[in-house]
């Protein structure tokens, strides 16, 4: 029978995982160890109940407040097309911002009218791509795309995206609300950023921001809701996503009710209300397992426990710093003071500086939790390292949704 998980990791963990009665982790009912012996390692291995309960707790947060909003994917977290399907399925709106995201919210079965199509430099082949396939609605970033979309796009349904110049505490890289930014038209530009689309004959619905990523506080929020509010009189307004996420046992972030309750409680009667969530709703849906392969005890100094993939799979601890936690998945727990390095040619590729292991082996099968955002989507090829498969579980079923890259992919471009 499986045991209740009582390691302090349940909130980073995807929704209904367990430690079974080897002591092994199940992801979605399935044993995580029997899966890397079936398909290998790495793997993301996803829960399909958690993202479909995510997608359900947003909508019932703000059910609950509001009869008017929406909830668009921000599919750049996780752009794989069962997840789409699943967002989709799950009565949600999608944000795509590019051509590619567009392509793959197109094969996971969204109606293009659910789509919302973003980028501060859209090319014209991305516009005409959207236009051809009746997306819904632009978010324009730029006057000269307001020029591209006069002679690309006429009538078309458009919002407008605003800098408000709110600086939310987190990580510099993934912070965009601020007046310092390449994206959006600053707070001055607006007025005549409204002006140009009515003369291009734009249909105007609405105002959107997105000030940043990975925030807890929730008073940024409440800001940007009256500072966007307070814009004018539109049926629309985004106001982005970036709720934060539990990374690390430590971390408590807000929940879905409090975060609806701050961009609710300042916005004009009558206005529908868009929010963007990426993160949120795949981040703690997802964890990824990989294979121990050495043991490196420098006495005094470090151990280093190398596993079969690192910053090819996950690039957020080398780009943001991002702390994630690791344990040996038929072996929580433990003591072992460790560094869980990547097997790429370089010093910096280190998963994770620093954490307690139960004396790890080769062989082992390490878990990473909370990779379902932002980990295949910014997966690469360095080092010619192919990339991982995308596995879904549910109720003891694994789906492989996108199969592991093979060196024959690694060729396959070659002209
Ligand atoms: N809407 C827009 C316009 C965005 O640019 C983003 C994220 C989102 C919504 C979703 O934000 P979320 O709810 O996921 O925080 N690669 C970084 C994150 C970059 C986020 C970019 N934009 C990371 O791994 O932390």
């Amino acid at each position: 029978m499986a045991a209740a998980l009582t390691t302090g990791l349940e909130h980073v963990l995807p929704l209904g995982s367990r430690l079974n009665a080897r002591g092994a982790l199940e992801v979605g009912g399935c044993d995580v160890t029997e899966l890397a012996r079936e398909l290998g390692t790495p793997a993301y291995v996803y829960s399909e109940d958690d993202i479909r309960a995510r997608a359900r707790a947003y909508r019932e947060a703000f059910a609950a407040r509001t009869e008017r909003f929406e909830i668009v994917y921000a599919s750049k977290a996780a752009p794989i097309t069962a997840v789409y399907r699943l967002m989709a399925d799950e009565g949600l709106s999608c944000d795509v911002a590019s051509g590619g995201e567009l392509h793959l919210a197109l094969a996971g079965g969204f109606s293009p009218d659910r789509l919302y199509l973003h980028g501060n430099n859209k090319t014209e082949a991305e516009l005409g791509f959207a236009v051809q396939r009746g997306v819904g609605t632009i978010v324009v970033d730029s006057f000269d795309e307001v020029d591209r979309l006069q002679r690309l796009a006429p009538g078309q349904r458009v919002m407008l995206r605003v800098t408000p110049g709110i600086k939310p505490e987190t990580h510099e890289k993934i912070a965009t609300g601020q007046e310092d930014s390449k994206f959006g038209f600053g707070l001055d530009d607006v007025p005549r950023a409204i002006e140009a689309c009515t003369d291009a004959g734009l249909e105007l619905c609405g105002l959107h921001a997105h000030i940043g990523s990975q925030i807890y506080e929730l008073s940024v929020f409440e800001r940007l809701a009256e500072v966007i509010g307070g814009m004018g009189d539109y049926p629309l307004l985004n106001l982005g996503g970036g709720l934060g996420i539990a990374y690390t046992a430590e971390d408590h972030p807000p929940s879905v009710n409090d975060y609806a309750d701050a961009l609710l409680t300042r916005v004009p009667e009558g206005v529908t209300v868009l929010c963007e969530p990426g993160r949120s709703l795949v981040g703690n849906a997802g964890v990824t397992i990989y294979t121990v392969g050495t043991v490196k005890r420098i006495p005094g100094v470090r151990t280093y426990v190398a596993v079969d993939g690192g910053m090819s799979d996950n690039l957020r601890p080398m780009l943001y710093a991002a702390r994630y936690e690791a344990e040996i998945a038929d072996r929580f727990g433990g003591g072992d003071l460790c560094t869980v390095a990547g097997m790429h040619c370089e010093s910096g590729d280190i998963l994770i500086r620093d954490t307690e292991l139960d004396d790890p082996r080769p062989g082992d099968v390490l878990v990473v939790p909370a990779t379902g955002a932002y980990g295949h989507a910014m997966a690469n090829n360095y080092n010619a390292i192919p990339r991982p498969p995308v596995i879904l579980c549910r109720e003891g079923e694994a789906r492989v949704v996108v199969r592991r890259e093979t060196y024959d992919d690694l060729t396959l471009r070659d002209a």
